[in-house]
């Protein structure tokens, strides 16, 4: 039974992936984050850890002695790293090497998490794992320095960059672009979307899916797991309010100039997922075959 260690366990990725994980029965699960278990099951076992604790994350690694680490901790709200450099630092680059050093010292292979937002979307096409990352915002900074540190560090590992995630959130967990739409409309509130952003949006079930054909495969490099379609956030929404029987007249499409958002955003960071397709077997479902979980 392979030992799995899933860090960033309470966040919406993380937790997905350890119910993904925990529902096959046939792996031995470890699951850490920073504050005590968002939802406690006889299936796992929980450590709380702050990956910025170096001795703490060695002793832990040490004792677990994983096949395979799954990184989804990290500071993933690129407002929020704009005006939190350090942390943003801290957590996205130097802890993310300090794993990637624990991983290579006992063999384990290290699965990160990372963003289409590593892309500076200025190609009008779907950027493949061959383009080179130009990143407009710190996260994206702050993500692709995560991981070239991987890169340089591990000889066993997956990069798997993943974009716009949505689906149905356990409470304490940020919302997401689906989730926020419905809600404001469901209130009968208007809602401003930008309309010259486009994005691949990603089902967080076959995120889960995707990193799970990671850990089954002995390939190393960087694999793109995202959505099949290329779709505006305004398109998105519209698609929520029609699929949900909302009132899209709520909807305000407006352009990323108008929107004046302080955080820039790469205009088309759609993600190809061609090689996952390929080499993983990794086919999503559809946007709307995603939304029926949130009905
Ligand atoms: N969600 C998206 O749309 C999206 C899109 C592109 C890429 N990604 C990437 O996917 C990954 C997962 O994203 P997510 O949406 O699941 O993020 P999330 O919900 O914010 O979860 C991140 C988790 O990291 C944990 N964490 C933060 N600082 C920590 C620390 N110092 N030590 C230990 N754990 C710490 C937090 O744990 P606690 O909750 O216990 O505090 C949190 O649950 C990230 O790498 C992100 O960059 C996400």
């Amino acid at each position: 039974m392979k030992k799995i260690l899933i860090i960033g366990a309470n966040g919406f990725v993380g937790r997905r992936i350890l119910d993904q994980l925990s529902e096959q029965g046939t792996y031995e699960l470890f699951a850490c984050s920073l504050h005590p278990d968002i939802q406690p099951t006889e299936n796992h076992t929980f450590i709380r850890l702050d990956i910025q604790d170096y001795p703490a994350v060695e002793t832990l690694l040490e004792h677990i002695a994983p096949d395979v680490v799954i990184n989804c901790a990290a500071l993933s709200a690129p407002d929020y790293c704009e005006q939190h450099p350090e942390e943003a630092v801290a957590i996205n680059v130097e802890a993310v090497a300090n794993l990637a050093e624990c991983c290579e010292h006992l063999g384990s292979r290290l699965i990160h998490l990372s963003t289409d937002f590593v892309f500076d979307g200025k190609e009008n096409r779907l950027y493949t794992e061959e383009d080179t990352p130009a990143p407009v915002n710190y996260y994206g900074q702050t993500k692709h320095q995560g991981e070239q540190e991987i890169e340089e560090i591990c000889s066993d590992y997956a990069i798997a960059r993943v974009v716009v995630i949505y689906g149905k959130a356990l409470p304490g967990q940020h919302g997401n672009i689906v989730q926020l739409v419905k809600n404001r409309l469901e209130a009968g509130e208007e809602i401003r979307v930008v309309s010259d952003q486009y994005r691949t949006p990603t089902w967080v079930a076959d995120v889960a899916v995707g990193v799970e054909r990671l850990i089954l495969t002995e390939k190393s490099g960087v694999y793109h797991i995202a959505g099949g379609e290329q779709l505006s956030i305004a398109e998105m929404a519209y698609r929520v309010a029609d699929y949900f029987h909302l009132d899209r007249s709520l909807i305000h499409p407006v352009s990323t100039e108008e929107m004046n958002e302080a955080t820039p955003r790469p205009r088309y960071s759609g993600l190809s997922i061609e090689k996952a397709g390929i080499e993983l077997d990794y086919t999503p479902h559809t946007f709307e075959e995603g939304l029926e979980e949130m009905k």
